[in-house]
């Protein structure tokens, strides 16, 4: 991770990002995995303080693997949240942080290009940064317009 990014103190943190880290160690639990036994969990903080949580779903046909951030946006669309203030993603992988993959950067900044993220380990420690570091110069809905 960049130098920008800061490990945080999860007695520290806000009550509800607690929370969502919580529930992105929980849900990961449930990651349907085994072809790479790479579990991931991922909860979403709505504005509205609602969470919305997912997990990683693989397929026999490996390139249809659904990431578990990608899981959370569309159990969040048709839960009617699309204002997303932060999201947290616990994963294992020995003593690095995993951030998420290309793929879900840009799914997730088509919503929030300033998203704070946190990425948790399974024993809590947690790095905190942010979409804007993770997908800089992005291409955004800002960008297009299809009225005209
Ligand atoms: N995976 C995620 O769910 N999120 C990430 O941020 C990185 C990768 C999943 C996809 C696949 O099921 C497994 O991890 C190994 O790549």
């Amino acid at each position: 991770m960049g130098d920008c990014d800061e490990e945080v103190d999860f007695d520290l943190l806000d009550p509800a990002i607690q929370k969502i880290i919580n529930k992105a160690k929980a849900v990961r639990e449930k990651a349907y995995c085994p072809y790479s036994k790479f579990a991931v969990g991922a909860a979403l903080l709505c504005d509205d303080g609602a969470i919305i949580d997912g997990c990683n779903v693989e397929n026999v046909s490996y390139g249809l693997t659904i990431c578990a951030e990608r899981s959370a946006i569309c159990k969040a669309m048709s839960e009617g949240q699309k204002v997303f203030n932060s999201i947290a993603i616990c994963a294992e992988m020995k003593d690095k942080f995993v951030g998420p993959c290309g793929a879900c950067r840009q799914v997730l900044a088509e919503f929030n290009v300033n998203l704070d993220v946190y990425l948790c380990k399974p024993n809590n420690e947690i790095l905190k940064t942010s979409m804007a570091k993770l997908l800089p110069l992005s291409f955004t809905p800002n960008w297009v317009s299809f009225s005209s």
